[in-house]
C-alpha cells in the first residue's frame, strides 16, 4: 500500500482522486487543497499547491510515498528537484518533470526551440523581448495576418493572443513587452505562424525513456455555443476524437510524441510523468501548438473515465522506469463531460451559491470544479464549478446522458454549453 498526496482542486484533480482511490495499492490519500468533491475519496489538506515547506511537512507527517502535483504551477517552479534534493524526501515518487523538463510548459521560447532541435512539427516562429521591439514590429509587418503572439512564460491561460490584423499585433506586442502586460512572463515574446486546423489533446505517461499513451481527447474552449465568445479554462471534452484515426495518431506517435521523449532523453532532461501534447491537425497532417506538463482540465474529465488500469499501478511503474513492461488498457465505451461554471464566467461570477441537486444525478460521474462546503452544503467557489462525465457507445450517447443530469442540478446562475460535442 502506498500513501498519496494530490496536489491541486479542481475538476482535473477530483477526477485523479476518484480513480486514485479506486487502487487497491492506494494506502492513506490526501489532497492539498482539494473540493468539496476530493473530500468523498480522501482526505483534503488547507496547504496551497505552491507552498513546499507546507507541503513537505505533510509528506513527512503522513508517510506520503507518491506525490502527484495536478496543475502545472508547483512543477514550473522546481517542485521535483525540491523533493530530489531534500535528503527526506528524495526516495518520494514524483509524477512530474524536473524544473528543467517543465520549461516544454513553463517557457513557450524554450518549447519552440526544443521542437526546433529534434524536428519536431510546429509553427514557424522568431522570439522577441524589449531589446528587439523594432525587428519584432518589423517582422509582424512583413507576416500575414493572422499573427499568433505568445507570452514565453505562464500567464494562467491568457497569454496568447490572435490577432487578426497587423495593427492589433503591434498593439498586442507593445503591450507584451513593453508594457510588461503579463509581468516577466510576456517580457520574451513568441511570434508565430497561424495554423488553420482543428484541436486535440494527447497525453503519455514517460519514465524518461518508455511512455505510455493515454486516450486522446478533444476540449471546447470557448464560452458561447458554435465556438464563439472568450476563452475559457474548457467548457466540456470528449474521448476518443473521431477525426484521429489510426493513420494520423501513427504520424502523432512517429513525428512527435516519440521525438518528444527520445529528445529529452538525449539531452539528459529528467522527465518521469505526463507529457500534455497539444495538437492541431492541418489537412492530415499533426503539429503541436503547446506542451504542458501536467493532464488538461476539462480533458482529464473524459480520459481517466476511460482508462481501465490501475492508476496507482501505472505510476509505481513509472517511477521503477519500467513502463515498458505495461500496456495501457482504455475503455472502448467514448466518454462526455459537459462543464457547469457559475454565471459570468470567465468574467467576473458570485461564489457562495448553495448547489442542489447533486443527489438526483444518476448515471453520470460528477466531478467537482470550483466547489466547496458551507455548514454541510455543498456551494460553488469558482468559475468552473462541476463536470458531468458520461459513458456511452458513441459521443452522442455519452453526452446525451451528460445534459440529462446536468439539467438535474442547480444553484444560481448556472451556465453550461449545450452543444458540447455538435460536431460528432
Ligand atoms: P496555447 O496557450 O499555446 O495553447 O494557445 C492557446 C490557444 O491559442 C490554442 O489552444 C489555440 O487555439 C490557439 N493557438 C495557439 N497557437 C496557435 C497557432 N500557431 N495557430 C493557430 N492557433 C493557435
Ligand atoms: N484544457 C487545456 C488545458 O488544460 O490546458
Amino acid at each position: 500500500m502506498k500513501n498519496l498526496l494530490l496536489l491541486g482542486g479542481g475538476g482535473r484533480e477530483c477526477t485523479l482522486a476518484w480513480k486514485l482511490s479506486q487502487s487497491t495499492l492506494c494506502g492513506n490519500f490526501y489532497i492539498a487543497p482539494g473540493n468539496a468533491g476530493t473530500a468523498g475519496y480522501g482526505t483534503n489538506l488547507p496547504i496551497s499547491v505552491n507552498d513546499f515547506a507546507a507541503i513537505r511537512q505533510a509528506c513527512l507527517d503522513h508517510k506520503i510515498d507518491i506525490l502527484f502535483p495536478g496543475p502545472e504551477d508547483p512543477l514550473v517552479a522546481g517542485i521535483y528537484d525540491f523533493f530530489k534534493n531534500d535528503p527526506l524526501l528524495k526516495h518520494i515518487i514524483v509524477v512530474g518533470p524536473s524544473k528543467e523538463g517543465a520549461q516544454l510548459e513553463g517557457s513557450k521560447a524554450f518549447s519552440k526551440k526544443f521542437m526546433a532541435r529534434h524536428n519536431i512539427p510546429t509553427a514557424a516562429y522568431k522570439e522577441f523581448t524589449r531589446d528587439s521591439f523594432e525587428q519584432g514590429v518589423a517582422f509582424i509587418k512583413r507576416s500575414d495576418p493572422p499573427i499568433v503572439l505568445k507570452a514565453d512564460g505562464l500567464a494562467a491561460g491568457k497569454g496568447v493572443v490572435i490577432a487578426q490584423t497587423t495593427i492589433e499585433a503591434i498593439r498586442a506586442f507593445r503591450a507584451m513587452v513593453m508594457d510588461e502586460q503579463f509581468g516577466d512572463a510576456s517580457k520574451k515574446v513568441v511570434i508565430e505562424q497561424f495554423l488553420d486546423g482543428i484541436e486535440l489533446s494527447v497525453f503519455a505517461l514517460t519514465d524518461g525513456t518508455n511512455y505510455v499513451l493515454l486516450p486522446e481527447a478533444k476540449d471546447y474552449k470557448r464560452v458561447g455555443e458554435g465556438d464563439t465568445g472568450l476563452n475559457t479554462g474548457g467548457m466540456g471534452s470528449i474521448s476518443p476524437v473521431p477525426f484521429a484515426d489510426q493513420t494520423f495518431m501513427q504520424k502523432v506517435i512517429s513525428r512527435i510524441v516519440e521525438p518528444t521523449v527520445q529528445g529529452l532523453k538525449a539531452e539528459n532532461i529528467i522527465y518521469q510523468g505526463i507529457i500534455f501534447f497539444g495538437l492541431i491537425k492541418v489537412g492530415d497532417e499533426p503539429f503541436v501548438i503547446e506542451y504542458n506538463c501536467r493532464m488538461g482540465d476539462p480533458e482529464t474529465e473524459v480520459v481517466i473515465p476511460r482508462l481501465e488500469n490501475d492508476l496507482v499501478a501505472l505510476i509505481l511503474k513509472m517511477g521503477e522506469g519500467k513502463l515498458s513492461e505495461v500496456t495501457v488498457k482504455f475503455s472502448e465505451r467514448a466518454a462526455g463531460a459537459v462543464m457547469m461554471v457559475s454565471g459570468g464566467y470567465p468574467g467576473d461570477y458570485a461564489k457562495g451559491k448553495i448547489m442542489a441537486g447533486l443527489e438526483k444525478v444518476k448515471g453520470s460521474y460528477l466531478f467537482h470544479a470550483g466547489t466547496g462546503l458551507n455548514d454541510g452544503k455543498v456551494v460553488t467557489s469558482g468559475g468552473r464549478v462541476l463536470a458531468v462525465t458520461s459513458l456511452g457507445s458513441n459521443i452522442k450517447e455519452a453526452l446525451a446522458k451528460s445534459y440529462e443530469n446536468a439539467g438535474l442540478i442547480e444553484y444560481d446562475g448556472a451556465y453550461y454549453r449545450k452543444d458540447i460535442g455538435w460536431e460528432f
